[in-house]
């Protein structure tokens, strides 16, 4: 009999690069899947190599298609193999928040221990929007290597980027379970400000951005960026103006069998 599985794409919300050195990093699922059938065709609304997780999306439906069960744990750690061969050195959190679904607070402490629990946002969130900048020329091994080698020569300036990216992170969290006054907005802004700051954003992403602010908006990278040109999705939250674009609804469900 035919089997096929399906997993979500993500966006993260904070915590990008951090992340790969064991710092928190909030992702979500979106609705947008992958689906891989036993005879291997791919249908995918998730864009390639956008900062999407799509690699991360397959490695997971392929990893559920293999395994021909739903054991999370065990999809979830065979999808981070495959995600190892492909990238080198991944922090985890896109498979993790593509198998498990809805909104993740994960931490790579070492190779062998990775935490991650399912936040349950007390929040609704919405006025959220992708925007597709177009997909880097740089792969995100690529920009891991970048900041990789940033922080091999600038030990102390990066460290304080990913300690203030971490401070933005909890309050993230801190937004999303206490239903705090925390500025949703201002932490997007925030948080964008640090990963230009740690060099994963092209000066035409940053000029659609400083555009985007222009009209009050808030917008952040979302993923490994892209330094020379596109630097692939952008999470925009604007609270006034119904924009035109593609919405996003986050917390969406993992992996699963169709
Ligand atoms: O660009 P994406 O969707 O592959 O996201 C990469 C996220 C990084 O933190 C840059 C790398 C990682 O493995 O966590």
């Amino acid at each position: 009999m035919g089997f096929k599985v399906s997993a979500p794409g993500k966006i993260i919300l904070s915590g990008e690069h951090a992340v790969v050195y064991g710092y928190p990093a909030i992702a979500a699922a979106v609705n947008r899947r992958l689906t891989v059938d036993s005879d291997g065709r791919i249908a995918s609304d998730i864009p390639i190599g956008c900062g999407m997780g799509s690699s991360a999306t397959l490695a997971v439906a392929q990893a559920a298609l293999k395994i021909k069960e739903t054991d999370l744990e065990k999809v979830n750690k065979l999808a981070y193999s495959f995600e190892k061969k492909h990238h080198g050195n991944p922090s985890g959190v896109d498979n993790t928040v593509s198998t498990y679904g809805g909104f993740v607070w994960y931490r790579k402490e070492s190779e062998s221990f990775k935490t991650f629990k399912k936040i349950l946002p007390k929040v609704r969130l919405s006025k959220l929007y992708l925007v597709n900048t177009g997909k880097p020329q740089e792969s995100t091994k690529e920009m891991v290597k970048y900041v990789g080698g940033l922080r091999k020569a600038r030990r102390t300036f990066v460290d304080g980027i990913f300690k203030e990216i971490e401070a933005v992170t909890r309050g993230f969290l801190d937004f999303l379970l206490n239903e705090s006054k925390q500025d949703f907005g201002g932490l997007i802004r925030e948080n964008e400000k640090l990963l230009e700051k740690l060099g994963v954003v092209s000066e035409s992403t940053k000029s659609l951005i400083r555009r985007i602010e222009k009209i009050r908006g808030f917008a952040k990278i979302s993923g490994a960026g892209g330094r020379k040109e596109e630097s692939g999705m952008v999470l925009i939250y604007h609270k006034d103006i119904d924009l035109k674009l593609m919405s996003v609804k986050l917390g969406e469900e993992g992996v699963r069998i169709e």
